[in-house]
Formats: structure tokens, sequence, C-alpha cells
């Protein structure tokens, strides 16, 4: 007879024949967890810490000729990640940079890309954004002298967790210039068709870029292919770089001679940066649009980790993800979904719609039950009201901890052994 879902056999069975299981090895797992927090933070890999050390032993053995001498000179340490991370997002090695931070790249890109030209004044986003986007919108708006109430449009959610295409396309009208949107909604974890997207804004006019914070590293992209006119995404989730690590910037090559609003030095030519002249020659590339000095420490990991995803393979990573999401789901609904567990999906359950990360909805407790299965070594994360996320990653999760995890949450409701926590929230949950 056939294991059943929820048996232990079903699991090993999953991770046996799992083509990625080798690469756990490669990564520093904390020590009595189980790690499913990979979309907020991912793990440290061993090439990303000695990618790093190679870097601090540059620094130790050559202090500022690091910038110029060594096998990796750090001078052109951004453009060369760019492109080494290009693949992974469809991207032309030109196309993208590793720069700056998520945010103050999208500060840089809308100052650029947002124009207001006769009625089209708008920005196109979505309700379900995560903060930081919506807070750069409407600062832009700000700094162009509109009003973000009237300018600043959102598209609404139908179910409070998800977005439909439709409803967005339905409002890329005459008045919209520009929109920006996520690639995958942070609390449900849906995944956008950025090709339609895409598609339907250039169709209309309407410049389009993506935070593609959560899909990078997880998802397949063709941003190039499909048209996209600029993207950022972070490098701490999906791309293991290390907390508050560098980020990058995408720029369709239709771009290249456009002028970077937010001007610095390490964005002019390579050839005449230290010509030191004062007129500003941007290079014609997304590295045109550095604003500083890279930040060589907090970059450092990057090159490590990318080799490590490189050699897995995007799309074998992306396999493995719908397979370990899936299977997650299909525990979640079996094991947990009827009273007095109550527990509700509210990711996708089309794969096609989703990205890593499953979002599992409780109508009450989610705060308390994430707080007592942190108590149990399990490393979830917590999104207000009532969403615990879960990201099984392909590189270093198995399907025998998914498994442990549903019944860990289980038991926790069995025993009522959330009770026990303050229903207060901590400063990072
Ligand atoms: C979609 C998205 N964009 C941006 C950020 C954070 O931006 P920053 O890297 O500037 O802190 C996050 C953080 O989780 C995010 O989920």
């Amino acid at each position: 007879m056939a294991p059943s879902l929820t048996s232990e056999a079903f699991a090993a069975a999953l991770d046996r024949a799992d083509p990625l299981a080798r690469f756990r090895r490669r990564f520093h797992v904390p020590r009595g967890t189980i790690y499913m927090d990979g979309n907020s933070l991912g793990l440290l890999s061993r090439d990303a810490e000695r990618s790093l050390n190679r870097v601090l032993g540059v620094w130790r053995t050559r202090g500022v000729r690091g910038w110029i001498e060594g096998p990796d000179p750090w001078f052109y340490a951004a453009e060369k990640t760019g492109a080494a991370a290009a693949p992974l997002v469809g991207a032309r090695p030109d196309e993208l940079i590793f720069t700056g931070t998520t945010t103050v790249n999208i500060h840089a890109l809308i100052a650029a890309f947002y124009e207001r030209r006769g009625r089209r004044t708008r920005i196109l986003a979505d309700a379900l954004d995560f903060p930081t986007d919506i807070y750069a919108l409407r600062s832009q708006i700000e700094l162009r002298g509109g009003d973000p109430e009237a300018d600043l449009l959102l598209v609404p959610s139908r179910d409070g967790r998800t977005i439909e295409e439709e409803d967005i396309v339905e409002r890329m009208t005459p008045e919209v210039a520009l929109a920006f949107l996520p690639s995958v909604l942070y609390r449900s974890g849906q995944l956008f068709d950025m090709e339609r997207l895409s598609r339907e804004a250039r169709r209309r006019g309407i410049l389009i870029g993506f935070d593609c914070s959560h899909s990078a590293g997880i998802v397949p992209h063709c941003l190039s292919r499909w048209g996209v006119d600029f993207a950022v995404f972070c490098g701490y989730k999906y791309l293991n770089g290390g907390p508050g690590c560098s980020a990058f910037l995408y720029l369709n090559r239709r771009h290249f001679g456009r002028k970077p609003a937010l001007a610095g030095w390490f964005g002019n030519k390579k050839a005449s940066q230290f010509d030191m002249s004062l007129d500003f020659d941007p290079a014609r590339a997304a590295g045109g649009w550095q604003i500083s000095s890279p930040a060589i420490l907090g970059s450092a990991t990057m090159p490590g980790s990318l080799a490590v995803l490189g050699e897995a393979g995007i799309g074998m990573i992306r396999e493995k993800s719908i397979r370990m999401t899936s299977y997650l789901i299909d525990l979640v609904k079996t094991e947990l979904g009827g009273p007095p567990y109550d527990f509700n999906i509210g990711t996708p359950l089309d794969p096609r719609r989703r990205g890593g990360h499953v979002a599992l909805e409780h109508p009450r407790e989610a705060l308390r039950i994430n707080e007592a299965l942190k108590a149990r070594g399990v490393v979830p994360d917590f999104r207000p009201p009532n969403v615990i996320r879960l990201a099984p990653v392909p590189l270093y999760n198995t399907y025998r901890e998914i498994r442990r995890v549903v019944l860990q949450l289980k038991d926790i409701i069995d025993r009522g052994e959330f009770r026990a926590f303050p229903r207060r929230r901590k400063a990072v949950s």
C-alpha cells in the first residue's frame, strides 16, 4: 500500500527523490531549528561565507589597492555581480547592477521614470503592496508637486489577499503615467503575471516597473523579453546575501540613454570617473544609476551565493519550490483545515499564481500560534492581522521539515499551547 500523505515515509520518499537535496549541506542551518523564513532572510551558505572572507582578506592585505587589484577589483564589483545575477531574472548583463538598497533604488528609478505628462499624472500600484513601496511612491509624487491622494491609484483587492490582474489592467487608463507593482504580494504570496501586465502597460503607453524582492531567486523571470521598463529586488531573501546587503537595480536597455535622476559619481563611465570632471557622464548601462561607492562589505557574500543558485539552476529551484508549497498546502488542508484547527490557505492554490511562501491564516490566534511555533524551534514569521508565513526553501529545506511543522502546528492547537503567549507583537515578528 502506498504511504499516506501525512506519513513520515511519504516525506522521506520525497526527500530521497529530491535532486537538490545535496545543496542543504552547503548552508549553515541554525542548530535545533526548522528554518522556514528564507522569504524574509535567507540563510548563509558556505560559499557566501568564503566570498565574504575573501574580501576581508583583500582589505587586510591590500588596503585601498583592493579597488583595482586582485582577481576581483572592487571598482568593478557592482557590474560584475549584476552580470552574474542577470540569468536569474532574464536580464542582459549590463541591464542589472548590484547597488544601493531596495527602497533607495525605488526612489532613484521613480524619480527618473515618473514624468507628469498632460493628463498622465498618476502612478498605479496596489492596495496590498509592501509599505516601503507605497511610502516611496507617495514621497516621489509630493516631490513633483502632486497630491498622493489623487495621483496614487491603489488597485483594491476583492478578497483582502490577492489582486486580480484584470483589475489592474482595467485601471491602466490614460491618466496613468507609470505602474509600479510587486512581483509577489508579500503577505499572501500571490505571483503576478508580469508578462501580461507589462504587455498591457506598453500597449497603453504606460511605463511599468516591478519590485521583485519576493520572486528573485525562487521564480524564473524574463524581464527583458517581457519588456519590463525597470525593476528592483533585495539580495537578502531567496538570494541569501545576508541582512541589509546591497540590492539590485534592473534597467531595460531601451532606457540606457535616459538620465539618472539621482546622479552620483559611481554612475559615471568607468573610464573617466577618476578624471574628476564636474560634468557627470553616466555609463550607458544600469551601472549609470549607481550613486555612491559600492558597499563592498555589504556586497561581498553575493558572488558565493549566486554560484550556489547558478549551480542548482533557477528552473530546478522553481520546480522544487512548487512541489514543496503544494505538499505543505495539501498537508495543511488535510490536517489543519477543519475545527478545532481552522487554518485557511491565503495563497493561491494554482501553483502558477504563487511565489515561494505559503500564507496560513488563522481567524483568531495567528500571532500566538506563531510564537508557540518559534518556542518549538520553528522559524516562521507573522504578518498582521492573521497570517503565518512559511517558506520552504528548495536549497536548504526538506519535505520532512515541512511535515514536522504541520504536525507541530497540530500539536500546538491540540494542547492549547499558544495560550501561554501574550497577544502583544514583538518589534520584529
Ligand atoms: C517587497 C519588498 N520591498 C522592499 C522591502 C524592503 O526594502 P529595503 O531593502 O529597502 O529595506 C521588502 C522587505 O521585506 C519587501 O518585502
